[in-house]
């Protein structure tokens, strides 16, 4: 193991593409990134065990308070799985459904070619991904020690020693607190055959495809990671069977954007078999996966393919912490965890994945941030029992707060405001038209997306907020922050400016009601 001391350099963002794509490349390249100021001889205040979203912006925050901090990643790379091979690849896969979906529904049409029959290219599209990786993973090496001036360690395993103590490469570092942030991994499949080539989860996929999939796929899984992955195989024109052991998208809280959602991957083709138990997975003759068998409520099945993925969730890190440190786990595995992210064990902090669900950036890197203002004095409180949140199918199915069916048990007076309106007697209405959605709307009406507005009739207060279309994650975020702080009226949203043709229909509709004394669902 050899020390590559950076500190004193500068390094370019295309040169740490460079250096980093090598140290990926070759693992019997085994320097060690240094980037240790050894002439400051403060103690640190925090040691940062991961470099995912969580530590690096825990670690960013602090140091910004005027903290020392170090941040030991195994990686070559700070930033973690997401850009790596989580969130980024998903994203990426997910505009290629979205892309297909207009295609193939419009083949031969218009621009476009004709997709009759015609199996799009995987392994391209996983192989764009691997070829392109690096580029944030260089940004956020490079931002990090030019820009916000972190210490870190790179390409080495942190050990730890004990809650003020972590080794790595050779040498012990001491500090005030310690911050566990090492994230979580796919959760294994307890079924024969499981562990065959040919099966593969969020990150043997972009790490080990090397070969085109058959014309079929199985999904074992029914929440985000299998929706988001089946709806791209299916949409590369793959017959893709989803095998969901209760049911699909139990996430979503309102079942009809679930449904609207559901039906529209259905029309895509995608095969959802609710209640279905994998009973075996089996090897060909190379040994490769060639056939999956599974019970479901009508019986026994098999069928045969080349090309498993399995989007069961994932695990937390937490193990060696408990094992070495004690912290204190619950029934999942998760790290318990106080309102100031301390663990039972004391100056021991958790946060990100390792904290269990949900696992989603915008609670890596705010548990992070929390973390460090409490190491750094301040007096700070943060829960996360409610948040925005979204998947996708070959659309963006955004949500927040109640679902109708939540909203109407737990209060008395509940209107919805919704487009299109009326979907019991049918969706063939070019209405909600909006970007990316306008050609469905002339062509496909139904195809054009759903939204829904759940309200209290008697505070006029929005209580929930659904979407399934494309380009309302912004709007969601900010809604959201309205309805945390206190909510948000039908009256309120009449009095905003909208940017018409705009993603949600939310404030135009409002307008229509708010003059009404007594709200009806409109
Ligand atoms: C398929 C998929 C898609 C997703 N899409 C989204 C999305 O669209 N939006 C969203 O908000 N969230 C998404 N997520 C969730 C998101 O990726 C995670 O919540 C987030 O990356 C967690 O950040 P983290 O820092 O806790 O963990 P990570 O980013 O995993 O960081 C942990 C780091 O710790 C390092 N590490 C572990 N042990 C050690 C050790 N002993 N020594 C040194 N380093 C160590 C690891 O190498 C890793 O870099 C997705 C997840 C999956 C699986
Ligand atoms: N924002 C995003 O776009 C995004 C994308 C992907 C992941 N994530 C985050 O990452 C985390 C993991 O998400 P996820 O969708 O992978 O996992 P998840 O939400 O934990 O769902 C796992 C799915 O796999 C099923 N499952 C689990 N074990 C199984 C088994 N042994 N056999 C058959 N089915 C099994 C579950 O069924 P049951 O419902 O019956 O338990 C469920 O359908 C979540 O916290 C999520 O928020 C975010």
């Amino acid at each position: 193991m050899t020390t590559w001391d950076i500190r004193d350099s500068y390094l370019g963002i295309g040169q740490w593409e460079r250096e980093i794509e090598h140290l990926l490349d070759h693992a019997d390249d085994d320097r060690v990134v240094w980037n240790v100021d050894d002439t400051d001889t403060r103690e640190y205040d925090a040691i940062f065990l991961g470099g995912g979203a969580a530590g690096r912006f825990g670690s960013a925050f602090l140091r910004a308070r005027g903290g020392r901090q170090l941040i030991i990643e195994r990686w070559p790379f700070l930033g973690g799985s997401c850009p790596h091979n989580a969130c980024v690849p998903h994203h990426l896969f997910s505009e290629v459904a979205a892309e297909l979906m207009l295609a193939r529904t419009f083949s031969g049409r218009f621009w476009f070619p004709d997709m009759d029959g015609r199996i799009t290219s995987l392994k391209e599209i996983v192989d764009l991904f691997r070829a392109g990786r690096v580029a944030p993973h260089a940004i956020m090496n490079f931002q990090s020690k030019e820009q916000l001036d972190l210490e870190y360690v790179l390409n080495a395993e942190g050990t730890i020693v004990g809650p003020h103590t972590v080794e790595v490469a050779g040498r012990r570092f001491t500090t005030r607190k310690l911050v566990l942030a090492m994230g979580s991994r796919p959760r294994p499949f307890d079924v024969p055959g499981a562990d065959l080539p040919g099966v593969f989860d969020y990150e043997t996929l972009v790490e080990d495809l090397d070969y085109e999939p058959g014309d079929t796929v199985v999904v074992v899984g029914g929440s985000k990671t299998a929706v988001e992955y089946g709806s791209f195989f299916s949409a590369t024109g793959r017959r893709t069977i989803m095998l969901v052991r209760d049911r699909p998208l139990k996430i979503v809280p309102d079942g009809e954007t679930r449904r609207y959602a559901l039906d529209r991957m259905r029309e895509q083709g995608v095969e959802i078999v609710e209640g279905a138990e994998v009973t075996e997975v089996v090897g060909g003759p190379t040994g490769h996966v060639s056939t999956v068998r599974y019970l479901a409520p009508d019986g026994a099945h098999s069928v045969d393919t080349d090309f498993v993925f399995l989007g069961l969730g994932e695990l937390p890190n937490t193990e060696v912490a408990a094992e070495t440190l004690g912290i204190k786990l619950d029934a999942k595995g998760s790290a318990i965890v106080n309102p100031q992210m301390q663990t039972s064990v004391p100056d021991v902090y958790a946060i990100g994945d390792m904290l269990g669900a949900p696992m989603e950036m915008f609670k890596a890197r705010k548990s992070g941030m929390y973390a460090s203002r409490h190491i750094m004095g301040e007096d700070v409180h943060y829960v996360y029992d409610e948040y925005p949140d979204f998947l996708h199918t070959h659309y963006e199915v955004t949500w927040f707060g109640l679902g109708e069916e939540q909203a109407r048990e737990t209060h008395d007076a509940v209107i919805t405001i919704k487009m299109p309106p009326d979907t019991e007697h049918g969706l063939d209405v070019a209405l909600p038209a909006t970007d990316r959605t306008m050609l469905y709307a002339f062509a496909k009406p139904h195809m054009s997306g759903f939204q829904k507005l759940v309200v209290d009739a008697t505070t006029r207060r929005v209580l929930g907020a659904h979407h399934v279309g494309y380009g309302a994650k912004d709007a969601f975020q900010y809604l959201f922050e309205l309805h945390r702080r206190g909510g948000i009226t039908v009256d309120q949203l009449a009095e905003m400016d909208e940017l018409f043709l705009n993603p949600t229909h939310f404030i135009q509709l409002s307008r229509l009601r708010a003059g009404a004394a007594d709200l009806r669902d409109l």
